[in-house]
C-alpha cells in the first residue's frame, strides 16, 4: 500500500483553503488520478476544488466523469433507470490478454449480482430476499456479534498493545458475515486472500504482472464460491441468508438465477465483510483521533448510534461508486453522452457544506449524520447496512467500556490503492493494563447496552449548550448567548443558518446571528402568544447559566455568494439571519443594501449592532412613524444580476414573490423551513382513511401527510428508508380500498393486483379509504 502520514487531513493539503485560479480547472481535471496523491490520502480534500468550482468534470486519466456534490450524487444514486449501475462491478483497470486467459481457465463467470443488476430484475430479486434484513430479523444476531467480539478482546487486553485489524476488526465482520449467510466458517485464511483480490482486481490499479497473480485469486475465489454452494445445496434445512437464497433459487430460478448465485456467493463476502472491517478500523481512527469525542463516549454511550453515523460519514469505508448512462442527458448543467461512465464520489458528498453545515469537522452531534452516502442510496442502497452499524456499534460500545484509556500508537497508515474501499491497512492502538477498569470492577465485563436495530432516531441526538447570556432586546423579543458548557469550541456556521432549540416537548428552529470573532451562537426568540407555546415556555423558563438541548446548526437560507449586489430584506424577527448575512457580505467586500421593517423602532431588535457594525447599508422602516418600506420601489432598485434576501412574515415572502416573478430565475431567495413536510402540495392532494386491520385503529392521512407517518404515529411500526418510493421498505399490504400508486418498487403487476402499498408516497385513491393487513 501506499503511504500516507499521519496527520489530520486538511491541515497541510495543497488545495484546502485557497481560492483557485478558475484557468486552473481544466488542469486539475486533467491531472485527476484517484490512484495517487491527494485522492489516496484523503478523497473528500482532495476534490473540494471540484465541489467549490466544477462538480462535474471529465476525468481523462481514468476515463470516468467525476461527480463530487452530495445533491449531485444523491440524484444519480435515485435515478437508477437514467444511471444504471451495471458498471458497479466492472474492472476499472482493464484486465491485459494474459489476466484474461487466466480467468478463463477458472471458468470465471462473475455476472450481475444484485448491486450492478438493472430494472426490473434487480428489484423483483430484491424483494425476494429482503427478509433476512429487515431489523426485526436482525436484533437475534447482537448476542452472535458481541460474543464474538468479546472473545477477540479477552485475548488482546492484557497485552497493553494491539493493532486492532488484525486483532479483531478484520475477522469479527468476516465471521458475523459466514454466519449471516449461512456459510461454513473454515478457510478464513484463504478467505482474506481472495477478497484482497477481488477489491484490487474491481477497484484498484494493479501493475501488469500483478494483474497475474490477482487474476488467479479471483479464479480461485470463484471456484471457491462454486464448491460452497454446492455444499450448501446438499443441506436443505440450512439456515442464513445464502440458504433462503438458494431455496429462492430453486422456487423462483427466473428471479434468482443460477448465475445470480454463484456470482453472489462470491460478491456478497467482499459486501458484507471489507466494507464493515474498513469502515470499523475508520471509526476507531477517527474517534481516537478527536479524543474529545471519544471521552464524550465513554461517558455516555447513548452517544454511540450517532458517532457511528459520523463516522461513516466523516471517514467512509466506500468513498466512491460507479454509474453508467443509459442516455445522454446533463447533470448540474454539464452534458453527459450515453454511456458515460461516472465516479460518484461519496467521501466527497459527504464533506459537502451545502448539506453539511461545517462538512470538515467532525462532530459526534451532528443530527444530520445519518443523511450520508456511504451505505449508497435509494433502490440499490445497501441493504446489510444495518448489520455493518450493529457490528461498529457493539466494538465501540465494548471498547469504549472495556479500554476507555486507549490511544492510538505512533505509526504511519497504509492503503490499499484504489477507487472505493478505503481503511488503514493496520491499526495500532495502545494502553495500560494495569489501569483496565476491570481488573478493579470485573462486573464490567460483562455489562452492555444494545440499541435498537436501525438507523439512529433523529429525537435521541442533541447537543448541550450553555445561556452565556440573556438580553432583553425589545418588550418581546429576548437575545440568547450559547456556548458549549465545556468551552469548547461551538460548530462553525454559515449566513442564513438556523438551531433548534428543544424545551419540553417542542422544537423550535431559531436563525443564528452572532458577534464576528465570537464562536457563540446567538438566537433572538420573539415571544409569540399564539404560537403553540415554544417562545412562551423558552421566555419564561430559560435564565442566563442553564443548560439547553439543541440540534444543528443547519442552513436551508444559504447565500450565492458569486452575486455583484445584494439586497437584504427583514420584517420583524426575520431580522436575524439577514443580520448574518450582511455580516458575510461585509466581510466579503461586497456591495448590500439593508432593509428592515417593523412595527415600531422600540419593538425592533437588534439595532445598535446594526447601526454599530452596517450603519452605512441600513435603512430603518418603522411603519409607526409612516416610513413603510415600498417593496416594488426596492425590487425597482435591484440591479443586474443583484439577488434579493428576505426573512419575514409570509405577506411579506408573497408580495416579494409576486414583484419578482419576472425575475431572472435566482434572484429572490427566501428560508424555507421544509424540515418535516412531506413535500406533498396540499392544493393537489386530498385527505383520507386509513383501516388497520390488525389493531382495529382508523387512522387519518391528511393533505399534506403520508401514509408511512400517519402508521408511525398511530405507534405502528413499519420500517423506512427513501421515503420517495424508491427503495421498497415501506411496503404494506392491502386487504381493501383502490390505490393511487406512486412508487417506482412495484411491477405492474402487482400495481393492477392492488395487494400492496409503499406507504411512504402512495396514496388511496380519490381521498377514499384503505384497510391494511
Ligand atoms: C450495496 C456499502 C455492509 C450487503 C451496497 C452499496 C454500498 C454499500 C455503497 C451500493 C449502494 C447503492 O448502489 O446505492 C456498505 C457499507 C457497509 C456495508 C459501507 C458497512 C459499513 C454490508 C453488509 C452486507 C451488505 C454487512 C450484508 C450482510 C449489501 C447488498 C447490497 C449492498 C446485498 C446490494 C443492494 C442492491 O443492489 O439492491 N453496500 N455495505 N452490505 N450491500 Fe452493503
Ligand atoms: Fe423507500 Fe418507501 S420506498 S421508504
Amino acid at each position: 500500500g501506499s503511504a500516507s502520514p499521519q496527520t489530520n487531513p486538511g491541515g497541510t493539503c495543497p488545495f484546502s483553503g485557497a481560492q483557485m485560479p478558475d484557468a486552473d480547472l481544466p488542469m486539475m481535471a486533467d491531472s485527476f488520478d484517484p490512484f495517487d496523491g491527494p485522492y489516496q490520502l484523503d478523497p473528500a480534500e482532495a476534490l473540494r476544488w471540484s465541489r467549490d468550482q466544477l462538480p462535474v468534470f471529465y476525468a481523462p486519466k481514468l476515463g470516468y466523469w467525476v461527480v463530487s456534490r452530495y445533491d449531485d450524487i444523491k440524484a444519480v444514486f435515485r435515478d437508477n433507470i437514467l444511471f444504471s449501475p451495471k458498471n458497479v462491478l466492472e474492472k476499472i483497470t482493464p484486465a491485459t490478454p494474459d489476466a484474461m486467459e487466466i480467468l478463463k481457465s477458472y471458468d470465471y463467470a462473475m455476472n450481475r449480482t444484485m448491486v450492478n443488476e438493472d430494472e426490473p430484475a434487480h428489484m423483483e430479486r430484491r424483494r425476494a430476499l429482503m427478509d433476512h434484513f429487515i431489523p426485526a430479523n436482525l436484533e437475534q444476531h447482537q448476542d452472535m456479534i458481541r460474543r464474538l467480539t468479546r472473545e477477540k478482546i479477552d485475548a488482546f487486553i492484557d497485552s497493553g498493545r494491539v493493532d486492532l485489524v488484525d486483532a479483531m476488526l478484520y475477522e469479527v465482520p468476516l465471521l458475523v458475515a459466514l454466519h449471516f449467510l449461512g456459510v461454513p466458517e473454515d478457510e478464513i485464511a484463504t478467505l482474506r486472500t481472495f477478497s484482497v483480490a477481488h477489491s484490487v482486481n474491481t477497484w484498484g490499479k494493479p501493475s501488469d504482472e500483478k494483474q497475474i497473480a490477482v487474476a488467479h485469486d479471483v479464479g480461485r475465489f470463484w471456484q471457491y464460491a462454486g464448491q460452497v454452494i454446492e455444499k450448501m445445496r446438499q443441506q436443505p434445512d440450512g439456515t442464513g441468508w445464502m440458504h433462503h437464497t438458494i431455496r429462492m433459487n430453486q422456487e423462483i430460478p427466473e428471479v434468482v438465477t443460477d448465475s445470480y448465485v454463484h456470482s453472489m456467493m462470491m460478491a456478497i463476502i467482499v459486501a458484507a465483510h471489507e466494507t464493515t472491517s474498513l469502515a470499523s478500523t475508520n471509526m476507531f481512527k477517527t474517534l481516537l483521533t478527536n479524543r474529545q469525542a471519544w471521552d464524550d463516549i465513554c461517558a455516555d454511550p447513548s452517544l454511540i448510534p450517532n458517532a457511528v453515523e459520523e463516522c461513516l460519514r466523516y471517514a467512509g469505508s466506500i468513498v466512491a461508486w460507479r454509474r453508467q448512462t443509459t442516455a445522454p442527458t446533463t447533470l448540474n448543467g454539464i452534458d453527459l453522452p450515453e454511456g458515460a461512465k461516472l465516479l460518484i464520489v461519496q467521501a466527497s458528498g459527504n464533506q459537502d457544506d451545502r448539506h453539511f453545515e461545517d462538512a470538515a469537522t467532525f462532530d459526534i452531534y451532528r443530527d444530520n449524520a445519518v443523511d450520508h452516502l456511504t451505505f449508497g442510496y435509494g433502490a440499490h442502497q445497501c441493504m446489510g447496512k444495518n448489520i455493518g452499524r450493529m457490528e461498529m456499534r457493539i466494538f465501540l460500545e465494548e471498547m469504549t467500556r472495556r479500554l476507555p484509556h486507549l490511544r492510538l500508537a505512533e505509526q504511519e497508515f497504509t492503503y490499499l490503492p484504489n477507487t472505493s474501499f478505503r481503511g488503514p491497512d493496520h491499526l495500532w492502538v495502545e494502553w495500560n493494563p494495569a489501569q483496565n477498569p476491570e481488573r478493579i470492577t470485573p462486573a464490567l465485563r460483562e455489562a452492555d447496552r444494545d440499541f435498537p436495530v436501525g438507523a439512529p432516531a433523529r429525537r435521541d441526538i442533541a447537543r448541550k449548550v450553555r445561556v452565556r447570556d440573556l438580553h432583553h432586546e425589545t418588550d418581546g423579543i429576548i437575545r440568547l448567548t450559547l456556548e458549549d458548557p465545556q468551552n469548547r469550541p461551538l460548530p462553525r456556521w454559515s449566513a442564513g443558518a438556523h438551531i433548534e432549540i428543544c424545551v419540553g416537548d417542542y422544537d423550535r428552529k431559531y436563525s443564528l446571528c452572532g458577534t464576528p470573532g465570537d464562536d457563540a451562537f446567538q438566537i433572538a426568540i420573539l415571544r409569540e402568544d399564539a404560537g403553540r407555546g415554544g417562545s412562551c415556555y423558552i421566555h419564561d423558563t430559560v435564565q442566563a447559566g442553564q443548560t439547553l438541548k439543541m440540534r444543528g446548526p443547519h442552513n436551508l437560507f444559504r447565500m450565492d455568494e458569486t452575486a455583484p449586489h445584494y439586497t437584504l430584506i427583514a420584517g420583524g424577527i426575520g431580522i436575524t439571519p439577514i443580520l448574518a448575512m450582511a455580516d458575510r457580505l461585509k466581510h466579503l467586500g461586497k456591495p448590500y443594501a439593508l432593509h428592515y421593517a417593523g412595527r415600531a423602532l422600540r419593538s425592533m431588535a437588534l439595532l445598535d449592532r446594526l447601526r454599530a457594525d452596517h450603519g452605512a447599508a441600513l435603512t430603518l422602516h418603522p411603519s409607526d412613524q409612516g416610513q413603510r418600506m415600498d417593496l416594488p420601489a426596492l425590487v425597482a432598485t435591484v440591479p443586474d444580476g443583484g439577488q434579493i434576501y428576505a426573512c419575514g412574515p409570509a405577506d411579506l415572502l408573497t408580495t416579494l414573490e409576486t414583484l419578482t416573478a419576472d425575475h431572472p430565475a435566482g434572484t429572490f431567495h427566501f428560508e424555507h423551513f421544509s424540515a418535516g413536510s412531506s413535500g406533498l402540495d396540499p392544493d393537489k392532494e386530498l385527505p383520507f382513511e386509513v383501516e388497520l386491520a390488525d389493531s382495529g385503529l382508523l387512522v387519518q392521512v391528511p393533505r399534506d401527510g403520508t401514509m408511512l407517518d400517519a402508521i408511525l404515529a398511530a405507534g405502528i411500526d413499519v420500517g423506512s428508508d427513501c421515503r420517495e418510493g424508491l427503495c421498497g421498505s415501506c411496503e404494506v399490504t392491502v386487504l381493501e380500498g383502490d390505490i393511487d400508486h406512486r412508487d417506482v418498487v412495484l411491477t405492474r403487476a402487482e400495481r393492477q393486483e392492488n395487494r400492496r402499498v409503499m406507504s411512504c408516497c402512495s396514496r388511496a385513491k380519490n381521498g377514499g379509504r384503505l384497510k391494511l393487513a
